[in-house]
């Protein structure tokens, strides 16, 4: 790369997403785990990715499948021991690829040493790392909704009348004390502990939520329970800045890390602030287009109309702020988002191949670094699933009891689940054909495998150059090296008029213009001349084809 600094190394990375209870199970207990990750490493360099990305693996009573850490320096036993996660490391360096891993501290599990303490005597130091408060007439503080369990923010605390504590998040997840300057000193040598064995950075999960109102104020209902939203008080909230800018300095700075935040809530005219050259972070997620099925991404029985030329102004609008001021992180899915075929295809027949080309070519020419989420470069789809029982995320058991508590049938609010249950994305990691799709030796894996049709696999597609997992190959290729590098990395975004509703299109840089057609209608578009690099479909006609996708190379 040209005009390279210290401070934009990753900006050439393609990361890598695992999830890693059903990436691969090399014991045969049911569960994914480092072993497992490390043996398959060289299969995902021969992929193309540069970075992976570890969804949390440290010691965890998984409430929230590993999102509540009951100790931050030690390997869950279900994933391995920390010799293991050393042996990823290695194996990882000698690959040439990177490690990134999860970073939550917006909160701990309940089982967390800290909140046992806590819990135990409130004279100890460790009160004051959490939020301890007292509520009015038997009732909470104040009348926020936490982001799970479908009800209060605050939870009675066992033996202490009148007192609670809180969690944006599930119960079993109480929330840090950010105020508290020793909380945060704690943090920050966790983290560079972290740092000292070499990763490269971290994903900084639920990061926009550490600053609470201090006022903890009640709040208008925006529910038939009674109750707010708890994100309206500790989302974004003033004085975040400070604790981010902290935090920064700290740990992430002085170590050139990258980092990626889950940064939900962020305006496009304050992203300066998060991703720009003194920014909080190297990248933050946007999640305007992820979320365009629905009107919230909590709430998913609102589902909305959104039409393939709204998705498009929102990628050209998303891409246009962050170019302005930094870098973006693009991805299509991840572990708390329904797979893509199946949210962004509409039509079920195109849900194959020729779909999968499309959204991969969609978004991974995008200004910024891609995120491949794991079964997404196969072109997973999700699972389907017929009773509410059947679903393990906590999240769609509570998405389920508020949709029926706004009016909804169970038959529609088990759709909606289904459509947007993070359990979709969750599911067994298909390495070929044989008894659970060689996830494990036969043992029963803890979530069961989604169905998908016939050769989704690592195996079979690893093997057909005209499989979804090749053209993701491609597409690391021309990123990682060809004569398209400098304009995909490098190049600005510009969003191109193709006069068609159905069509996406975009170019980058001075000879890169992809065009995607989001739809199952054939659209006349007058291509530029040029060679085409990357087409779903065998040829170029005069119209583009049901969700054809062509990368051309104009001169
Ligand atoms: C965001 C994570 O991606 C999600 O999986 C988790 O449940 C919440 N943050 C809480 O940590
Ligand atoms: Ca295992």
């Amino acid at each position: 790369m040209t005009n390279e600094t210290s401070r934009t190394w990753w900006q050439q990375e393609i990361f890598y997403q695992i999830y890693p209870a059903s990436f691969k199970d090399s014991n045969n207990d049911g569960i994914g785990d480092l072993p497992g990750i490390t043996a398959e490493l060289p299969k995902l360099k021969e992929l193309g990715i540069t970075t992976i990305w570890l969804s949390p693996v440290y010691k965890s009573p998984m409430v929230d499948n590993g999102y509540d850490i009951a100790d931050y320096q030690a390997i869950d036993p279900r994933f391995g021991t920390m010799a293991d996660f050393d042996q990823l490391m290695t194996t990882a360096k000698d690959l040439g690829i990177k490690v990134v891993m999860d970073l939550v501290v917006n909160h701990t599990s309940d089982q967390h040493r800290w909140f046992q303490a806590a819990l135990k005597d409130p004279a100890s130091p460790y009160r004051d790392f959490y939020i301890f408060r007292q509520g009015h007439d038997g009732q909470p503080p104040n009348n926020w909704r936490s982001n799970f369990g479908a009800g209060s923010s605050w939870t009675a605390v066992p033996g202490e009348p009148n007192t609670y504590y809180h969690h944006v998040f599930s119960p079993q997840q109480p929330d840090l004390n950010w105020e508290n300057p020793k909380l945060r000193q704690a943090i920050y040598s966790m983290i560079n502990w972290w740092l000292a064995k070499g990763l490269a950075g971290f994903r900084v999960d639920a990061i926009t939520f550490i600053k609470k109102d201090q006022d903890f104020a009640s709040i208008t209902p925006d529910g038939s329970d009674g109750l707010g939203k708890v994100k309206r008080k500790t989302e974004n909230r003033p004085g975040l800045d400070q604790f981010l800018k902290e935090l920064n300095a700290a740990t992430f700075k002085p170590a050139n890390a990258v980092t990626i935040g889950e940064a939900s809530g962020v305006a496009y005219d304050q992203l300066g602030d998060f991703i720009g050259e003194k920014g909080y972070f190297s990248m933050i997620f946007d999640f305007h287009y992820a979320d365009i099925d629905v009107a919230s991404g909590s709430e998913w029985f609102k589902q909305t109309n959104w039409t393939p030329k709204m998705l498009g102004e929102a990628i050209a609008k998303s891409q246009l702020a962050i170019q302005k001021v930094g870098w973006g992180a693009n991805f299509l899915e991840n572990h708390d988002q329904p797979r893509s075929l199946s949210k962004y295809i509409r039509e079920p027949q195109y849900r194959n191949a020729i779909g999968a080309k499309a959204l991969a070519l969609l978004y991974f020419g995008l200004r910024g670094c891609p995120f491949i989420y794991q079964g997404q470069e196969l072109g997973m789809v999700n699972a389907v699933r017929t009773n509410i029982d059947q679903f393990n995320d906590l999240s769609a058991h509570d998405n389920y009891r508020r949709a029926l508590a706004e009016g909804y049938s169970e038959d529609v609010a088990l759709t909606c689940v289904n459509r947007r249950s993070r359990d979709n994305a969750r599911t067994p990691y298909p390495w070929d054909d044989s008894q659970n799709g060689g996830f494990n030796a036969g043992h029963e894996p803890w979530l069961p495998l989604a169905k998908q049709a016939a050769g989704v696999n690592w195996q079979a597609e690893h093997d057909d150059p005209n499989s979804v997992w090749t053209f993701y190959q491609t597409l690391c290729r021309l990123r990682n090296a060809s004569p398209l590098r400098a304009d995909l990395i490098e190049g600005d975004f510009a969003p191109l008029d193709a006069h068609n509703d159905n069509v996406i299109a975009y170019a980058r840089g001075q000879h890169v213009q992809i065009f995607v057609n989001l739809s199952s209608k054939p659209a006349v578009v007058d291509l530029p001349a040029g060679h085409v690099w990357l087409n779903n479909y065998p040829d170029v006609g005069t119209s583009i084809q049901p969700y054809q996708a062509i990368l051309i190379e104009v001169k």
